[in-house]
């Protein structure tokens, strides 16, 4: 067997592993890559956006232009909790805020506790509850417009049933298991499942007429967006087809391709409730350097921020300024920022930004009647 048949990359809702070629993903899920012309209409989004970790979309143009026209946009994403969240899973929520901020529309949070129920098979249902209260104050944490933003929990916003009944409807058990790669083993729960994101991805346009709305969300996420926009045109319905954003995964601090919860035993993610100490300790430890094996080497041949993850981190998440990144890149390329200075420099922004995150989710506990959809 050749070496590369191994190699070859899994993506899906449930599994990504492998090596993974952005490009021919877009190929092969028919989607569209960004345009130069979208990117400068970002220009003013956080760095996921401008500096291209969202790489790939359906329909964000013509968002743009209903946006431009002065009709109504939103924007739809959610979150399967099964677990405490680290930095990884912030991704979609944040560009999510931007979208709110310069677009100034209304963003809907969905909470798929019963996903993750079905699926983990040790997720108890009180413990999946648990973990959905605790997710949803890191998420009104991150500064959403109270009044713009609308959070609902499916165990507990049981109104979301009737929507997901009317998509199941139009949904054929091939449509889940051609995308989902369903087994039968797998229990029932998965097999509805889809037809509950559908109703996420529908929701605003069920709750506030026909009109565009986007689902910024991992590349892994698209054969969920693909069953949706199918629904969409049905007559029954007369919605319109849900646009969506696509980013590629981020990698773990270890630098593998996705921040997985199987990787958090082994402390490879940055969890929001970490302390300065922990976050200090585990960039130290943990994160994949780009450097060289002794400093003397680092001076002469310099790093390769590239395949860097703290440099990664600052590059998508931590700092928002150009001139200061690039000379962050360029000083450790030509191996006058050593690897030990770069990390510094990353654990400051990071527990600058968790002191302030803390606080925010201690304030998002008085806030909840606010954001949750009654
Ligand atoms: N399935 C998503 C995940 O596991 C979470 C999710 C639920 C979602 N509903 C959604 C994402 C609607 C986008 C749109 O991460």
């Amino acid at each position: 067997m050749k070496k590369e048949a191994s190699k070859k990359s899994i993506i899906n809702p449930w599994e990504v592993s492998g090596n993974v070629n952005y490009e021919k993903l877009i190929k092969e899920f028919g989607t569209s890559k960004i345009s130069e012309d979208i990117y400068k209409k970002l220009d003013k989004c956080h760095p996921l956006l401008k500096r291209r970790i969202y790489f790939s979309h359906r329909d964000f143009d013509k968002w743009l232009e209903d946006y431009h026209k002065g009709k109504k946009v939103s924007v739809i994403t959610g979150r399967g909790p099964s677990e405490k969240m680290h930095l990884g899973h912030l991704v979609p929520f944040l560009v999510a805020k931007s979208l709110q901020e310069q677009f100034n529309c209304e963003v809907f949070i969905p909470i798929s506790d019963d996903e993750k129920f079905f699926v983990k098979k040790d997720l108890s249902y009180e413990k999946a509850l648990e973990y959905s209260k605790d997710n949803i104050l890191d998420l009104i944490a991150l500064g959403f417009k109270p009044g713009k933003t609308f959070i609902f929990q499916d165990f507990v916003y049981t109104d979301i049933y009737k929507y997901a009944a009317q998509v199941a409807k139009r949904m054929t058990y091939s449509t889940a298991k051609a995308a989902f790669g369903l087994t039968p083993e797998n229990n029932v729960g998965w097999s509805f499942y889809p037809a509950v994101q559908a109703a996420h991805i529908l929701f605003p346009q069920f709750h506030r007429g026909k009109h565009r709305s986007v689902v910024p969300v991992g590349i892994d996420q698209d054969p969920f967006i693909r069953l949706t926009r199918d629904v969409a045109s049905y007559p029954e319905f007369n919605f319109e087809k849900p646009a969506a954003l696509h980013a590629k995964f981020i990698p773990s601090l270890h630098g593998s391709v996705k921040m997985s919860s199987s990787e958090s035993a082994s402390e490879g993610v940055i969890f929001l409730s970490d302390t300065a100490k922990e976050v200090e300790k585990k960039i130290k430890k943990y994160a994949f350097s780009g450097g060289q094996a002794t400093i003397d080497e680092h001076r002469k041949h310099g790093g390769n921020p590239d395949i860097d993850v703290s440099f990664q981190y600052l590059k998508m998440l931590f700092e928002p300024d150009d001139k200061k990144l690039a000379k962050i890149e360029s000083d450790y390329r030509s191996g006058k920022l050593l690897t030990g200075e770069l990390k510094e420099i990353l654990i400051k922004k990071i527990n600058l930004f968790l002191k302030e995150h803390q606080k925010a989710r201690e304030q998002a506990k008085k806030q909840l009647d606010k954001f949750l959809v009654k």
